[in-house]
């Protein structure tokens, strides 16, 4: 595969590096001042200290993010919801460095990631965080496997060991014999069933999902939500999910509302175990 066209892929790709590519390279130690980011943060975690974002949309200011605290456990899935418009993509592209908060900053272990330059930032994201958004964005005139790879090429991966780690996810996501399609033939879940894929195939430890399910029928949502829950605990993940879909929420470890800029917790609100069955 020609390697330009791999470098054109979009959205980010994706982290880690166990499966053939040499040892794991991590973030530079940007440690914060004692007190800075509070406690420690457990390897794996995420915090998001006193985050403000704030637009200015046709000489007006509008705040969406209003001073929010937050913490994601290692391995722990916690679900965003609120309605359309109350920035739930803001919240997920600030905590996955996409975006940089008006005020406030973001730390991932003992590391602040709002020091780091873009290039730095765009290493942590291909080692570190797996992407899913509500489209696919596959490229469809590559095959499955080939978009699956296309991180590890994109991290300077030999292609023979890129197909074996790719291989192996889309065993994880039922799509092994469907590896030399075009991505273009294969159905809508089928395709978010291959994004899950790409997404794993660097082995990061966060997962960032924004409405991965909302393109979907209700059988294949169900299906593609399984699976995203189920690589998860099996990957031991910290993913944050944005949906609107709140049965989905609710098998989260924890779930947040989005509201005039601030979160609540709602777990309370939804009857039964906190955790999925
Ligand atoms: N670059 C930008 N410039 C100005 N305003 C923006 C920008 N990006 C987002 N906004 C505004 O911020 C608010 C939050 O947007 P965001 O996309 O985060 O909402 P959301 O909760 O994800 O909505 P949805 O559920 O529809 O996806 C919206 O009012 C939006 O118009
Ligand atoms: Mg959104």
């Amino acid at each position: 595969m020609e390697r330009t066209a791999a470098q054109s892929v979009s959205p980010p790709a994706t982290a880690g590096d166990q499966e053939g590519a040499g040892p794991k390279k991590r973030i530079p130690d940007t440690k914060p001042a004692s007190n800075e980011a509070g406690a420690p943060i457990a390897a794996g975690g995420l915090r998001g200290v006193g985050l403000h974002k704030r637009y200015a949309a046709g000489g007006q200011a509008l705040e969406v993010l209003r001073d929010i605290d937050l913490e994601l456990a290692p391995g722990e899935m916690v679900a965003v919801v609120g309605e359309s418009g109350c920035g739930k993509s803001t919240l997920l592209h600030i905590l996955s460095t996409l975006d940089r908060p008006t005020e406030g900053a973001v730390y991932f272990a003992a590391s602040c990631l709002s020091r780091l330059g873009s290039d730095e930032l765009a290493e942590f994201r291909n080692r570190e965080i797996g992407f899913v958004w509500q489209m696919p964005h596959l490229l469809p005139e590559f095959t499955l496997l080939e978009n699956v790879m296309l991180p590890r090429l994109i991290a300077g991966e030999a292609e023979r060991a890129a197909a074996g780690a790719a291989r192996a996810r889309l065993e994880e996501v039922g799509l092994e014999r469907r590896a030399g399609h075009r991505a273009g033939e294969l159905s809508g879940g089928e395709q978010q069933r291959g994004a899950l894929a790409r997404a794993l195939v660097m082995q990061p430890r966060l997962l960032m999902a924004d409405e991965p399910t909302g393109n979907l029928d209700e059988a294949t949502a169900e299906r593609v939500f399984s699976l995203l829950l189920d690589l998860h605990r099996r990957h031991g993940l910290t993913t944050l999910l944005v949906t609107h879909n709140l049965q989905f929420a609710r098998r989260c470890d924890r779930v947040w509302r989005l509201h005039q800029g601030k979160l609540e917790r709602l777990d309370t609100a939804f009857p039964g175990p906190s955790r999925a069955s």
